[in-house]
């Protein structure tokens, strides 16, 4: 047990399946085809990543001699539904297992039920930006739901949905590629009310004491000049739109969704009462510098402001962000935060003890005021990191691609020693 947490707390890791499963269909594998076809070559296929589908049961025993208490893992839809309708019982199944197995183990699962990835057939037929979508979701959740809530309790209805819709209807570098302002609102709208069809499900499908929200990629974001007020006015816009825009919204049941002179969208939803904590993916601080020139009209960049140093991914390492985000976080919504995911590409495994010991630090000075109620260590495999393909290493075990043996890192007996309560932050 982690030390100086509290006996509940959740002590994990996390993966997607995508990241981890391969042989996976789905709109990311279309995208990384299509990518091929036009010869973009930077555009890595995910195709067996680390064959976790078929391993997942050794990987299990990974997670059982790191000696943590929890998992977050994702189901992938297009395995469940492959076609409308269609469902596929054995791969329902085998989630029923993972989570069977997990539960035997004293691991607690946390079930993601949207990790970015879609149904080739869900953009052709009901894309999200189409009311369509609500009711074509609710029915892959209700088949999920009512298979594995008798051994889940944890549940993330959508991982990231501004990352989602900025990757796939903003900016457009993710699938379905749409690049419209109008359409993300719509999309944003119908993701949320989806996850009110989750709650209702999960209130009628399983124990009373369930736990229930969204996980949000949540960023200090700054002004990339001090003495601009371009930045100031800019990184206010965009600290909104991507922290708190999600965070209000459940707070006070209003959407408002605002692009300068692209779009303001407002909604009025239910979803103050559907969640019973909140999710944070922290990972680092993002500058915002004002540039007339470019199409999207600013720029937003990383750098080593705090001389902690940046990562494979040339992402800042900021702990120091995590306590502004949670602070805020909860005096807006007065609700248990659980980090479902912080992490570091760190191939050398050179930084990564310091890094998790240093949010885990602020950590605990935030929780003598602030119920939080888990960590979970994003990833515990290497995994396929979306568009940036196999190079950025995040995982406590090191993945070899071409044999797919997994070696434990330094910093895994670190965290083993944590989570067995061996050292204290
Ligand atoms: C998060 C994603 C996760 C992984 C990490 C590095 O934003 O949720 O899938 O890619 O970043």
């Amino acid at each position: 047990m982690l030390k100086g947490f509290g006996k509940d707390f959740l002590f994990g890791v996390a993966t997607s399946a995508y990241q981890i499963e391969g042989g996976n269909y789905n709109d990311w594998t279309e995208w990384e085809d299509k990518a091929k076809a036009k010869r973009i070559t930077k555009l890595t296929s995910c195709g067996n990543s680390t064959d976790h589908w078929r391993r997942y049961k050794e990987d299990f025993s990974l997670l059982k001699k790191l000696g943590i208490n929890a998992y977050r893992f994702s189901v992938e839809w297009s395995r469940i539904e492959p076609q409308p309708d269609q469902w596929n019982q054995d791969a329902l199944q085998t989630y029923v297992d993972m989570a069977k197995i997990l539960k035997n183990l004293q691991i607690e699962p946390m079930v993601t039920l949207h990790h970015f990835t879609n149904p080739i057939w869900l953009h052709q037929d009901c894309p999200w930006h189409s009311e369509k979508s609500i009711e074509r979701f609710t029915k892959y959740a209700e088949k999920v739901i009512s298979a594995l809530c008798p051994y889940v309790k944890y549940w993330i209805s959508f991982n990231e949905p501004v990352v989602f819709l900025l990757g796939g209807y903003v900016d457009g570098r993710m699938p379905p590629g749409i690049k419209d302002a109008k359409l993300s609102f719509q999309a944003l709208k119908n993701i949320l009310l989806a996850h009110q069809e989750v709650h209702s499900i999960i209130k009628d499908h399983c124990n009373k004491d369930y736990q229930l929200s969204i996980a949000h990629n949540m960023m200090e974001i700054r002004p990339a000049l001090v003495f601009s007020p371009f930045d100031h006015y800019l990184s206010a816009h965009v600290d909104q739109f991507y922290n708190w825009m999600l965070v209000d919204a459940f707070a006070t049941d209003e959407l408002n969704f605002t692009i300068p002179t692209a779009i303001k969208g407002k909604a009025m939803l239910k979803l103050r009462d559907t969640i019973t904590f909140w999710g944070v993916n922290y990972y680092s601080r993002l500058f915002m510098s004002f540039a007339p020139f470019n199409p999207l009209r600013f720029n937003f960049l990383y750098k080593d402001s705090s001389r902690n140093g940046l990562t494979d991914m040339g992402w800042e390492i900021y702990p120091e962000g995590l306590e502004y985000i949670l602070r805020k976080t909860y005096s807006k919504l007065n609700l248990p935060i659980i980090i479902t995911e912080n992490g570091i590409a760190d191939k050398q495994d050179i930084e990564r003890t310091k890094f998790i010991a240093d949010h885990l630090q602020v950590l605990k000075k935030c929780s003598t005021d602030i119920p939080i109620k888990g960590y979970f260590y994003w990833s515990l495999l290497d995994n396929f990191e979306w568009l940036h393909g196999f190079d950025p290493r995040f995982g406590l075990y090191e993945v070899d691609y071409n044999t797919f043996k997994r070696k434990k890192r330094p910093s895994a007996d670190f965290f083993t020693k944590l989570a067995k309560g061996e050292i204290e932050i």
